[in-house]
């Protein structure tokens, strides 16, 4: 299954790493993993010729395989669970998928609400609801819901840029993800950029996931050097 991903266009090049390195450490990957990765492919080939916007397509591709891995990563060091483990590089994979159902369907207004975010230094999340009356991490999390994909991996959707309003209080996907995004720096300017907020730390604070953020710094910066462009 894992080289039916492989070996396919571009778009999932960059899986290879990540998918390799993860079995070898934590066994095979799950049957309702891998078709989470066969979703996520699907979407982001569809959504690369619909969209207007290819490029921004393929940047946000490489930003979610790279959130997804380290958020893998991190799940390691605090979750002893491979459901966890996998479930965090499903859920930092499919993370963004609603920026591409605004891209696809409303590239241009859009692109006029991420200026605009940019100008005003606000969270493109904010501008989202204002303009749409929703974001592209609720929009993303009901596609997912839709096409049946586990509750833990739809609420990591929703809740990746805070997961603090999240009903799972512990140590969960949508933690390691919120932090691996928050560390790639956001796909698309002034989502998640790098910086976060006071309601942010604390909740990395209280999971301790705070004092560990220089050395997943590090690992990330490795990933976009050298092994996942
Ligand atoms: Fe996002
Ligand atoms: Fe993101």
């Amino acid at each position: 299954m894992m080289n039916e991903f492989i070996n396919g266009n571009d778009l999932d090049g960059g899986l290879r790493e990540p998918l390799t390195q993860l079995t070898q450490r934590i066994g095979f990957i799950p049957t309702s993993i891998s078709s989470l990765v066969s979703f996520a492919v699907e979407l982001f080939t569809l959504s690369e010729g619909l969209s207007p916007s290819t490029a921004a397509v393929r940047e946000i591709w490489s930003h979610s395989v790279r959130t997804g891995y380290l958020a893998a990563l991190i799940a390691e060091t605090h979750s002893d669970c491979s459901q966890v483990i996998w479930q965090s590089f499903a859920g930092g994979l499919l993370h963004d998928i609603g920026l591409l159902i605004l891209l696809s369907q409303e590239a241009p207004p859009f692109w006029g609400v991420v200026e605009l975010a940019l100008t005003r230094g606000t969270n493109l999340q904010v501008l989202e609801r204002e303009c749409y009356g929703t974001t592209h991490a609720e929009l993303g999390a009901a596609l997912l819901s839709r096409w049946g994909g586990c509750q833990e991996v739809v609420d990591t959707i929703r809740f990746h840029d805070d997961p603090f309003r999240n009903s799972e209080t512990r140590f969960c996907p949508a933690s390691a993800v919120f932090l691996a995004n928050l560390l790639e720096g956001g796909g698309i300017a002034q989502d998640s950029d790098g910086v976060p907020n006071a309601a942010c730390e604390a909740y990395l604070l209280r999971l301790g996931l705070w004092d560990h953020i220089p050395y997943w710094q590090g690992r990330m910066r490795d990933l976009q050097n050298v092994s996942l462009r």
